[in-house]
């Protein structure tokens, strides 16, 4: 049968490589962003996706999130498989960071997994021997502080404890894991949001490149198939060495 996948943040970047993951499986996914997703839409039908579906919604937005769900519940019926990328990085020294800049992304990377994870549990059916699969984008910043970025280090450890609280909750119906990328090259990390020195320390790592959007989409699509099914609660590294959690 058909496996029913919500894709996050899938205008661009990691969200993006996962639609085009999942979509010659023959998935029907269901693609939101902040901006309309039509692009990663039509990529995913020509790549074998059954049926397609692009919602703009931002994640921060409770009642966007539930519109969301209910899109997802009238064409789908439920839910098989999440995955939830969409984010935003913020750098800045402490002292130069207004408490807004926190609040932003607090809203965006936490609340909006709450909101997403929240939704999503509450459309999983999933049984022990067919388990549901929800996976949040982490990042390998959820297990070691990092000058200049608190706020999005603490977003990022806090998506970690949703998953290993839900984890939990919803054993064993719903298998709920992150991936904490490595450096990833995707606009993220380009110099809109970037700094050059900042760029330059992430190369300095063992495998001395950045990952590819398609490595964390081939991840994702693990974590949701057969071979996924003794994960959960977990965290997941695919990040060139990045930290050895
Ligand atoms: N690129 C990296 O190096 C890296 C490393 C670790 C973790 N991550 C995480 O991976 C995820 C995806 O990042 P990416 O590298 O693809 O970045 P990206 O900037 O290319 O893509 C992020 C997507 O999220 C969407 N988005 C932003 N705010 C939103 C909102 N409020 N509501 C809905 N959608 C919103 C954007 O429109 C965009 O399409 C993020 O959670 C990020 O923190 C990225």
């Amino acid at each position: 049968m058909s496996r029913r996948v919500l894709i996050t943040g899938a205008y661009r970047g990691i969200g993006a490589a996962c639609a085009l993951a999942f979509a010659p499986t023959g998935a029907r996914i269901a693609l939101a962003d902040i901006r309309k997703p039509d692009e990663t839409a039509e990529a995913a039908a020509r790549a074998g996706a059954l049926e397609t579906l692009a919602l703009a919604c931002d994640v921060s937005d409770e009642g966007a999130v539930a519109a969301v769900g209910e899109a997802v519940r009238e064409n789908f019926g439920g839910l098989d498989i999440v995955v939830h990328c969409a984010g935003v990085i913020h750098e800045a020294p402490l002292l130069e960071t207004p408490v807004a800049d926190f609040d932003w992304v607090i809203a965006i990377n936490l609340r909006g997994s709450f909101l997403v994870g929240k939704m999503a549990l509450g459309l999983m059916e999933g049984t022990a021997e067919a388990p549901a699969r929800l996976i949040l984008i982490a990042s390998d910043m959820a297990y070691y502080g990092r000058e200049t970025f608190s706020p999005y280090v603490a977003s990022k450890h806090g998506v970690l404890g949703l998953v290993r609280s839900w984890a939990k909750e919803f054993a064993p119906r719903v298998l709920v894991n992150a991936i904490c990328p490595g450096p990833i090259d995707t606009e993220m990390l380009g110099a809109a949001n970037m700094s050059a020195e900042w760029r330059a320390k992430e190369l300095a790592i063992p495998l001395g490149r950045f990952g590819r959007p398609e490595e964390i989409g081939e991840l994702a699509l693990f974590l949701a198939s057969p071979g996924g099914r003794y994960f959960t609660g977990q965290g997941v590294s695919s990040n060139g060495g990045s930290v050895m959690p």
